[in-house]
């Protein structure tokens, strides 16, 4: 049986449940170099030349953290000496014209939504905050206050200077990483925070009133009991959040956990436990009147509406600001360099707040129309609504069912595939419970090829 990435499982059997949290597609593992001998790295100004720019999603991204969790893999350092804060924003303003330059006046970008993550956006201090949203609307030409604003922060950054700006410029979500309300969990995941700090912090999120409230959660960490997972279910619950994120604790390679832990050991004992902990919370808070959105996402059924999720949009049209952050074309994805190891990480952070020339995409994976398929049909069937089949055949002018039916006929095999309706593709209850094990049998061959090689940083 297969427990990797690298070879589509065609069994029946089930295969191991926590592979890989497919939010993207391609995975940023798979992007190389886009300079070779033979042809020179793109320009941004040709990428974009045929792009529709109606609905641009813009991600800016903030690669600095108080501190480095022993679980978290997300292309962030810690702390920033030497004004670093501001170089680094100096840096993205150069980013920003450079790619506004290459958007050209004559169809100017029009933005859906925007996003602030991390890292730990609310690293930086109330007045660079400021700076931030000002590179956002003077340089990109976006209306924070229009369109929703989703701001990434953690409890100790949170503080009510910073909440005051994010509000005032228009931020709609706040999502605070809390995962877990007891300290010892938190300790063990080696995120150390005390409870009445994630607390006085949720008080202050509250008062800066920002529409949307998410809390981020983690399960699966050591010493976890059904009880205490209870105990942080309930105690995220008496917030009322508009949104609650479940995550499976994952751990990878060249982080805090793992590097005390051997990734291909995890056991299918902690398989078990944590299958176990997501149907716990999501039976939880099922029962306290939230809707499941995705394996992760939870809305509170009568929270404000807001746009899309971040990480679920199937339309190209993605500007992505920063170092660590991704943009996509309809035929290109790219981003700068990635690593996970602070040594590599700081780096490429020094790198980018030096870059002059930002005209061009460096790292990237070209995005033909099978990887377009795959893309489309992946990010929506991790949806609990699921693909309606019409608007895939629409785009692709193919179905779903012919393009991948060994891959669907295997999902319909293991009771994953709710069968009630003809005109939707979605996952029962237990397929959106192995959503990262669904994932990756749809993942070309090449893509898993690039993935298997990389080299982890
Ligand atoms: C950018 S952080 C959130 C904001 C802020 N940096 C913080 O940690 O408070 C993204 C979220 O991804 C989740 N996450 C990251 N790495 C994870 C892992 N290895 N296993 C489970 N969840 C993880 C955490 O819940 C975390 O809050
Ligand atoms: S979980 Fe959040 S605070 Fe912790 S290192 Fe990752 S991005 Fe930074």
């Amino acid at each position: 049986m297969s427990t990797n990435v690298t070879s589509a499982d065609t069994s029946v059997h089930p295969p191991r449940p926590y592979q890989s949290y497919t939010y993207a597609y391609p995975h940023k593992t798979a992007y190389r170099e886009l300079a070779s001998e033979s042809r020179p790295a793109p320009r941004l100004a040709d990428l974009w030349a045929g792009e529709s720019r109606q609905a641009l999603s813009l991600y800016l991204h903030i690669p600095f953290c108080e501190v480095r969790c022993g679980f978290c893999n997300l292309f962030t350092r810690i702390g920033a000496p030497d004004g670093l804060t501001g170089r680094y924003l100096d840096a993205l303003q150069r980013q920003a014209a450079a790619v506004r330059e290459a958007l050209g006046d004559a169809r100017p970008p029009r933005f859906a939504n925007a996003a602030f993550g991390g890292g730990t956006p609310t690293f930086l201090e109330a007045a660079e905050l400021e700076r931030l949203c000002d590179i956002a609307e003077r340089e990109m030409g976006v209306d924070l206050r229009a369109v929703p604003l989703s701001v990434e922060a953690s409890p100790s950054t949170a503080t009510a200077d910073r909440l005051a700006v994010l509000a005032e410029r228009g931020a709609t979500r706040l999502s605070l990483g809390v995962q877990s309300f007891v300290e010892e969990e938190a300790r063990a995941a080696v995120r150390p925070q005390h409870r009445s700090d994630v607390e006085a912090a949720l008080t202050r999120i509250r008062e800066a009133a920002v529409p949307v409230l998410n809390i981020d959660l983690i399960y699966g960490i050591d010493g976890q009991t059904a009880a205490s997972w209870r105990y942080s279910l309930d105690a995220a619950l008496a917030w009322r959040p508009e949104e609650i994120y479940l995550y499976p604790l994952y751990i990878r390679p060249l982080t805090g956990l793992g590097r005390h832990t051997d990734p291909q050991a995890a056991d299918r004992d902690w398989d078990g436990q944590r299958l176990r902990r997501y149907r716990e919370g999501r039976d939880h808070l099922l029962s306290h009147g939230y809707e499941q959105v995705s394996m992760r996402m939870f809305r509170r059924s009568d929270a404000p509406p807001q746009g899309p999720d971040d990480y679920a949009c199937q339309t190209d049209g993605m500007i992505g600001l920063g170092c660590g952050a991704r943009s996509y074309t309809s035929r290109l994805h790219y981003s700068f360099d990635y690593a996970v190891s602070m040594r590599e990480i700081r780096g490429i952070i020094d790198d980018y707040t030096t870059t002059e020339d930002f005209s061009h995409a460096l790292h990237g994976r070209w995005v033909d129309e099978d990887e377009a398929r795959r893309r489309h049909l992946l990010q929506s069937l991790l949806q609990a609504e699921g693909l309606p089949v019409a608007e895939y055949r629409l785009r692709f002018a193919s179905d779903p069912y012919e393009d991948f039916p060994v891959e669907l006929d295997l999902l319909a095999a293991r009771g994953w595939l709710d069968s009630d309706r003809a005109d939707r593709l979605r996952l029962s209850a237990e397929g959106l419970a192995h959503s990262d094990a669904i994932g990756p049998d749809f993942f070309s061959p090449a893509v898993r090829d690039a993935m298997a090689a990389y080299e982890t940083k």
